[in-house]
């Protein structure tokens, strides 16, 4: 095969995902190579890279022929099911690459399959990236936020593809070397944590608009059309607004309405939450959305629990809520209340990132991940060019909250968030994510806890010992016995 019929890039794994980020690629203008155990994946794809504008891609049906058509040194992404497949995939392409190729995993992978790969690749002279892909299909296609970390030798092989590939923003193109290891995936995998986050912040001022608002779909439509041109625009607000104008095809009224209360998940945002907790940093509302979506999957259960509890005398209080409601106010606050919600939450997986970073000496540069999610990604929003402000600002932020600027946002809202808190309480309509990011706000504010009580508590029962707060040292006390003495 002579040099000029080489690909410049590979890609294997031709589902969604895959099909879709080689059609973007090809069409930057880099010829690429891809190839599917399935046959009919890769003919599909040919016809699309056919019907899309004549893409250079080409097809292959063997490992050998997909790796041999490649330009050295070979760059491979792969594209499949997180776990043993990639494993798998590693194992058939590897055998026909050099020293000097690349490996790509563009999945949703656990970071640390990802650093086992790196050590394992190595031992065949292989450099190897693990790369957060966020955009679902569409960004696949049109330009996703990409993560890459592992190998900065591998990233400079493909720094002009995926500069040209990533979705583009006024600041450049969504993707930047995120660090070592498996930081891609890690970054990756929290950036969906907190787009548990957003979606279950974006549920609750949905739930309250409707429930204690009274607001119909026509009128959440608008609202969060109107939001989507402030301080809230983004990806998840403008398509909001646009599932509540869908109409049921099947029936009377709005599809919204008629889709099971049941939310399905793939397991990042439990990572991130189960990492949060390794790592001793507070994600109540990450972890409050995640505990929504098990509570929703108890469907029977809380059908169920529903008429236990109005039997046993239960009075809905939404009613006696909603009558003496300003709509206009309601709807002003509900907007605030998310806002402030929302700082909080990205604090927390900043944060985490933070501690992440520093564990494993990643050195991540948190205003470049807060721009290059500014793009492509499900989380995109205009909110993220303030978060990499602030990180530029000051890279050493303790918290988003400090900020001074987010501290006076969030002071500014912080009335109007208590009033959606404490009537979306008074009516009994569970609002766990705007809880959680306020509980943690107030938690974080404040110069003292009742910590003090708990730590003499422990003392007690446990010897546990204590700080002062008047004067050095460790201290233990005989707690009981003094008690008794005095009382
Ligand atoms: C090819 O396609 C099948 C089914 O669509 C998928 O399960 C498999 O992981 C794909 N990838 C590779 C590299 O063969």
């Amino acid at each position: 095969m002579e040099a000029a019929t080489l690909s410049r890039i590979g890609l294997a794994g031709l589902a969604v995902m895959g099909q879709n980020l080689a059609l973007n690629i090809a069409e930057k203008g880099f010829p690429i190579s891809v190839y599917n155990r399935t046959t009919s994946k890769v003919d599909e794809t040919l016809d699309r890279a056919h019907n899309e504008g004549q893409l250079p891609l080409t097809g292959h049906y063997t490992p050998r022929d997909f790796v041999l058509s490649i330009q050295k040194p070979r760059s491979v992404i792969i594209l499949v099911k997180a776990g043993a497949p990639v494993d798998q995939t590693i194992a058939a392409l590897a055998a026909h690459m050099e020293p000097g190729d690349t490996i790509i995993d563009g999945g949703n992978e656990w970071y640390e399959n990802t650093e086992r790969r790196i050590v394992e690749a190595a031992d065949k002279g292989l450099l190897y990236l693990g790369m957060g892909v966020s955009g679902g299909e569409e960004g696949a296609r049109n330009g996703p936020s990409l993560m890459p970390g592992g190998s900065f030798e591998a990233y400079n092989n493909i720094k002009d593809i995926v500069a040209k590939v990533a979705a583009q923003v006024e600041d450049g193109p969504c993707v930047t070397y995120i660090g070592e290891g498996g930081s891609g995936n890690f970054v990756k995998m929290v950036h969906n944590g907190i787009e548990y986050g957003d979606m279950q912040l974006i549920s609750e001022a949905y739930d309250v608009l409707k429930n204690v608002g009274g607001l119909s779909n026509d009128e959440l439509a608008e609202i969060f059309d109107e939001w989507n041109r402030g301080e809230l625009e983004s990806f998840l607000i403008e398509i909001t607004a646009d599932i509540f104008k869908v109409k049921d095809e099947h029936g009377e009224g709005w599809l919204v309405d008629k889709i099971l209360d049941k939310t399905g998940m793939k397991g990042t945002g439990k990572w991130t939450v189960q990492q949060a907790a390794e790592l001793s940093v507070a994600a109540p509302t990450i972890a409050a959305s995640l505990d929504c979506r098990y509570l929703s999957g108890l469907k029977d259960e809380r059908e169920a629990a529903a008429k236990v509890l109005s039997d046993a005398g239960l009075k809905e209080e939404v009613g006696s809520v909603r009558s003496g409601i300003d709509k206009k106010r309601l709807i002003d606050d509900v907007r605030q209340a998310l806002y402030a919600s929302k700082i909080c939450s990205y604090a927390q997986g900043m944060n985490l990132l933070r501690a992440k970073s520093v564990e494993k000496n990643w050195n991540l540069n948190f205003g470049e991940l807060a721009r290059i999610w500014k793009g492509g990604c499900i989380i995109r929003a205009v909110f993220l060019d303030r978060i990499k402000k602030a990180y530029q600002r000051n890279p050493n932020l303790a918290s988003l909250v400090v900020d001074p600027d987010f501290a006076k946002e969030m002071v500014q809202r912080q009335a109007a968030w208590r009033r959606v808190v404490g009537l979306a309480i008074s009516a009994g309509i569970s609002t766990p994510g705007m809880c959680a990011s306020l509980a943690y706000f107030d938690t974080y504010r404040r110069a003292r806890l009742p910590a003090n009580l708990v730590q003499a508590q422990r003392d007690l029962f446990g010897a546990h010992t204590y700080e002062r707060v008047d004067r050095e040292g460790a201290f233990h006390t005989e707690w009981t016995k003094l008690a008794r003495k005095s009382g």
